[in-house]
């Protein structure tokens, strides 16, 4: 059993990374700053309220987790203060030795091995340019960060979201910063199979200080 703290774990990807965690038996905690309606809890999850912009929330968020997961996303409130918040997450998950997993964007990943990152070819569709240049800004930060953080920055497919929830088919592949499809040339995964993974890598870490990615 792992304490673990899922930052935003009341959206599309915290919720489900939340119900697989608690579903596995480990002490969940979800902080936003709203709760969710009754309908949605998931039972044996505490959930706590606050804003991560507030400096106690981030400090009460962090104090008795041995992992801190953010599935915040910039958008709304966080939009141009993700950097900054996941940047004092990550500072306090160090002084308390807990692991940091950030979900982060598909636009991170390069689209061939030596090529930039897909958020760096300033090529991105106008819709998804400021999210992807920040959520790009967070894994630039985590990857120049001290040898002593110990985290893992997971960027989802390209076909993953609210807008294309999926199904939970039970199997997921891990790559590194490289976008990678299926057998049909798609990069798509559903929410349950991508917190399958998160919670997968929080029980066997086996991706320290690293950049990977899920799909099928
Ligand atoms: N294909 C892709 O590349 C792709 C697609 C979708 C998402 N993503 C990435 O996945 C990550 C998560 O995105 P998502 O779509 O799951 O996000 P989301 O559904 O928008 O959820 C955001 C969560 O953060 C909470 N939150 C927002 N502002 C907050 C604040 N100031 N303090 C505390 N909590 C706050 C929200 O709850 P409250 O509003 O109640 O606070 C909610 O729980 C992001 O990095 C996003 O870029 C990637």
């Amino acid at each position: 059993m792992t304490r673990i703290t899922v930052v935003g774990g009341t959206g599309y990807a915290g919720s489900a990374i939340v119900a697989e965690a608690a579903r596995r038996g480990h002490e969940v905690v979800s902080v936003s700053r709203n709760a969710p309606a009754e309908e949605a809890r998931v039972e044996g999850v505490r959930y706590e309220t606050g804003s991560l912009v507030d400096a106690d929330t981030r400090a009460r968020a962090v104090a008795d987790a041995e992992v801190v997961v953010s599935s915040l996303s910039p958008r709304g409130e966080l939009d141009g203060r993700i950097v900054e918040v996941d940047r004092e997450l990550a500072a306090l998950a160090e002084q308390h030795g807990a692991r940091f997993v950030v979900v982060g964007g598909y636009s991170s990943l390069r689209l061939e091995e030596g090529g930039p990152r897909q958020a760096e070819t300033g090529q991105l569709p106008p819709e998804f340019a400021s999210e992807a240049l920040q959520m790009n800004e967070v894994l630039g930060g985590l990857l120049a960060s001290s040898d002593e953080l110990d985290f893992t920055f997971v960027s989802p497919a390209l076909q993953f979201g609210s807008y294309a929830p999926g199904e939970a088919l039970g199997r997921y592949r891990v790559g590194g910063e490289v976008a990678f499809t299926d057998d049909a040339g798609v990069s798509a995964v559903s929410g349950a199979d991508f917190a399958t993974a998160i919670v997968d890598e929080i029980e066997t870490p086996a991706h320290r200080r690293e950049h990977i990615s899920v799909a099928y």
